[in-house]
């Protein structure tokens, strides 16, 4: 098979839009065009001032250098199609919300249109490569497509090669990748596409981190490491309860079992619960497939990840509650962060929609904060949250400000949602002298120091530690 020398990505969301910028960067004997649907995210990817449509540490500067040299954003999906020789299908699989597994499954309309397309107009053969996170026989059914709708000359091999890169920490996981993964039917012709992409990703990542499997082995894969990932975060917010109900620390706790070199030290940081595009959606697949595959035990068991996780949101705000003598009616609650984790502007299945949402049916008043986040996404998701109440009640009962110190004025609590490293620099004294007294911290990721809030005269109550004073 002849090196792949023009590379196609259809869809320029958080996976393709940074993965084939690096792929430009590193490889810049290959022309790699990024195309989609949507006009307006294509030309913020090709605006003049560079604001990207998505915020990534160190994209900007991976966008300036590759851009008009060998990477291209295009809405010109047919002809970015057409020329060529592998293209990458990294649509977005969300969680369907009506039919058969409603919930649960992927909605995999937009894989099956992109999959059509190239189907209709591909005039020669392709690597075609399945990025977006989708469950096990994706891949198997893209084949199928493909193969019905394609003429005599074209022929298609189908790949996957999940993706694991972290909002935030996307251009370093992608600069040096823990392993890159790719799947493919155990062929002859399987194992040529599979070694054309081996040879792209090549130009960086050394051999022995490039694994190759089966097809399904590696869907499932994807699945797998963020179940298992999830989990570990469950565990540790299931110890937390348990910590704050007998004076433990969580901090402590999580510290001396990721001592543990079997265990180790990461994903062990108890939260307000977790959020971001793929883990509940990854584990609700998962949970949907092993239900498809006639075992329920199997569901049960990772269900219950997504089951703590709800728990602990929600055991959250009933803490807010309970600690503002059990009654926010009326009262302001400052909401720090809004998007799902620190070093982000993504709000998908953020924990911060689910407190306010709680605070909002307490009818609290809530201020939110976010710096990355923008306004109108946050009145996207609220509106999402709480159907029932038209746009303009929201808008009286919700304030969204431009700093934290603004946030917090008047209010009678700061909620802690997202990490964002500026929140432990805030001016804390400040804070406290524009609050409602007694004036209340929640932090719901362990970010505060809860002994220095405390003597400027804070009530603070941390999560995963017993002490609430
Ligand atoms: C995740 C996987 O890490 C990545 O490999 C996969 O490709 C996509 O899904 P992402 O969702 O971007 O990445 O972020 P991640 O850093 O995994 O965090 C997910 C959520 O877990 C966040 O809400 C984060 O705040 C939370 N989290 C993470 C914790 O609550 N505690 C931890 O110890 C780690
Ligand atoms: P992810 O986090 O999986 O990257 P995003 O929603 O950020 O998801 O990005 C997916 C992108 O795919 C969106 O910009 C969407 O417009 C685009 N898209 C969806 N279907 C198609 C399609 N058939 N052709 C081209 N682009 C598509």
């Amino acid at each position: 098979m002849p090196a792949v020398t023009k590379v196609c990505c259809i869809g320029a969301g958080y996976v393709g839009g940074p993965t084939c910028a690096v792929i430009a960067l590193k490889c810049p004997h290959i022309k790699v065009t990024i195309v989609d649907l949507n006009q307006s995210r294509i030309d913020a990817w090709n605006s003049a001032d560079y604001k990207l449509p998505i915020y990534e540490p160190g994209l900007e500067d991976v966008v300036r250098r590759a851009r008009g040299r060998n990477l291209f954003f295009s809405t010109d999906i047919d002809g970015s199609i057409q020329e060529a020789d592998l293209i990458f299908v990294s649509v977005n699989t969300p969680t369907k919300k009506s039919g058969v597994g409603a919930g649960f499954a992927a909605d995999l309309n937009y894989v099956e249109s992109a999959t059509r397309r190239i189907a209709k107009v591909a005039t020669s053969s392709k690597i075609v490569v399945e990025k977006s996170t989708v469950p096990c026989r994706t891949a198997e059914s893209m084949r199928i497509i493909l193969e019905a709708n394609s003429s005599p000359n074209c022929r298609f091999d189908i790949l996957s090669n999940p993706e694991f890169l972290a909002e935030g920490t996307a251009i370093n996981d992608l600069f040096k990748p823990d392993r890159v993964l790719i799947g493919s039917l155990q062929t002859p012709e399987g194992i040529a596409a599979s070694n054309a992409l081996v040879e792209i990703y090549a130009n960086w990542v050394p051999k022995e981190r490039i694994l190759s499997v089966g097809l399904w082995s590696s869907e499932l894969s994807k699945l797998a490491a963020n179940a298992m990932l999830a989990q570990r975060i469950s565990s540790v917010n299931a110890l937390s309860a348990i910590c704050e109900a007998t004076g433990a620390n969580i901090d402590e706790v999580a510290h001396a079992v990721g001592y543990d070199s079997r265990i180790g030290p990461n994903f062990l940081r108890a939260s307000v619960g977790f959020g971001g595009s793929c883990f509940q959606k990854d584990i609700l697949n998962l949970v949907y497939l092993s239900e498809s595959l006639h075992l329920p035990e199997v569901a049960e068991y990772w269900k219950q990840v997504v089951i703590m996780n709800e728990y602990q949101k929600r055991r959250f705000s009933k803490t807010v509650v309970d600690m503002l003598f059990n009654t926010i009616t009326g009262k302001r609650i400052a909401v720090l962060g809004f998007a799902f984790k620190a070093d982000t502007g993504d709000t998908r299945e953020s924990p911060a929609i689910t407190l306010v949402r709680d605070f909002l049916l307490e009818k609290a008043h809530v201020s939110i904060y976010d710096p990355q986040v923008e306004h109108a996404q946050i009145w996207s998701d609220l509106s999402e949250a709480l159907p029932l109440v038209p746009l303009p009640n929201l808008q009286k009962q919700v304030h969204i400000t431009s700093s934290a110190l603004d946030c917090c004025k008047d209010a009678e609590a700061v909620v802690i949602a997202t990490e964002w490293r500026e929140f432990r620099e805030i001016d804390w004294e400040a804070v406290y002298r524009g609050m409602n007294k007694p004036a209340f911290v929640f932090d719901g990721r362990l970010l505060v120091d809860a002994q220095k809030l405390r003597s400027i005269g804070f009530k603070v109550t941390v999560i995963g530690r017993g002490e609430q004073l």
